[in-house]
């Protein structure tokens, strides 16, 4: 099976792998053909990428599950796309998911976890990010929508280990971090499960019961001699905030260890961009909005700004509508400050389609910006 952004797919393509909501709902079969509606649809939700067989098969075809709400047809400019390389192959994902089941499994079940399967995943994750730290940049493509609870802990990981390697960590601090940054959350095995799936708002002694699953989470991790006491802090600070708001203690940046601000941004940034799928539709540039405004409160300014430059929230291809009411396609990122890319301009402010038309770079043009990316939402003009 091969992986492909979601604009580079075509109908009669075939899905190779079930696409899920967060809440575990079925989007679409394995083995659906897609037809323009679907990928329409799939655009709309702001899904990435998908899975397709790499040959055409329309031999058996399987509908698709109608649970997306019907629209209207949807064009948008698919030039200068090209496919997504796998930044952590699929199988790595799959058994680094099955990793954090097993421990988390153990956990519930009380027994002492077993951390070697998870830090021999952790080791490949590392080497394939360095092996691909050309591409590994590209934050925004990493995260991949799948079975939320295992799936958020296996990006948070990679995530945060992109993250250090921007950051020159030796493997021995990568491998510390990848595991603490993987298990991060493990406490929550030891909070109710009615409170954890509580659809509704929580009450004040709920959410105070939700706090601690960062205090045993540590304790969990503390106990456990594979675990160095750095990587078990994470699990202990990584709602800390810069300035002392956080919890479960409320400490402040110089109290907070460097590995736990890392996975303070990539757990809000992964949690921001799962939702899109269900109600809010948050999009990675919308969600890296969300990190920068956070940046000096909730989070480390400095590596709130190195996660912002290595996240492409524009991303090469993109269709966009300008302050100016023209339409372009990004055609250059800015690394140091990717909310000013290059664009083409494709659309003058009155819709006219235009050939060659002028490339802007918007780091000199103070007052021109992006107004949206349209590639993923409906134009407005349809
Ligand atoms: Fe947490």
């Amino acid at each position: 099976m091969k992986r492909i952004a979601i604009y580079n797919a075509k109908p009669d393509m075939v899905i190779a792998k079930e696409i899920y909501g967060r809440n575990g709902r079925l989007l679409l079969n394995k083995g659906t053909v897609l037809t323009q509606k679907w990928i329409d649809k799939l655009y709309l939700y702001g899904v990435p990428t998908v899975y397709i067989e790499p040959e055409r098969n329309l031999s058996e075809p399987v509908r698709g599950i109608e649970v997306l709400t019907p629209g209207r047809e949807l064009t948008t400019d698919r030039r200068c796309r090209e496919d997504l390389p796998d930044i952590v192959p699929h199988i790595i994902r799959e058994e680094a998911e099955q990793a954090v089941r097993e421990i988390m499994q153990d956990i519930k079940a009380g027994s002492l976890f077993k951390t070697k399967k998870a830090r021999a995943i952790i080791e490949k994750i590392i080497n394939q990010l360095i092996k691909n730290r050309h591409i590994a940049g590209k934050l925004a493509d990493i995260r991949i929508l799948d079975d939320y609870t295992f799936s958020h802990s296996v990006n948070v990981c990679i995530f945060a280990i992109s993250t250090g390697i921007f950051m020159g960590y030796s493997k021995i601090r990568l491998r510390e971090l990848g595991i603490g940054a993987l298990l991060h959350d493990v406490g929550k095995m030891k909070i109710p499960e009615a409170i954890l799936q509580k659809c509704g708002p929580l009450t004040e002694r709920e959410f105070e019961q939700i706090k601690k699953h960062t205090v045993l989470g540590y304790q969990l991790l503390s106990d456990n001699r594979e675990i160095t006491p750095n990587a078990a802090l994470i699990a202990l600070q990584h709602h800390e905030c810069y300035n002392g708001s956080g919890y479960p203690r409320g400490i402040d940046n110089k109290d907070i260890h460097e590995y736990s601000k890392i996975v303070a941004i990539a757990d809000v940034y992964d949690a921001l961009t799962a939702d899109r799928v269900y109600k809010n539709a948050i999009l990675p540039y919308e969600a890296m909005e969300i990190i920068i405004a956070s940046g000096g409160y909730q989070f480390n300014p400095k590596i709130t700004r190195l996660f912002v430059e290595h996240c492409e929230i524009y991303p090469v291809g993109s269709t966009v509508e300008l302050n100016t009411g023209e339409y372009g396609i990004i055609t250059d990122v800015n690394r140091a400050l990717p909310t000013r890319p290059t664009v083409k301009i494709i659309k003058d402010a009155q819709g006219n389609e235009i050939d060659n038309g002028a490339e802007i770079n918007l780091m000199e043009k103070p007052t021109v910006f992006v107004n949206t990316i349209i590639s993923f939402r409906r134009m407005p003009y349809l």
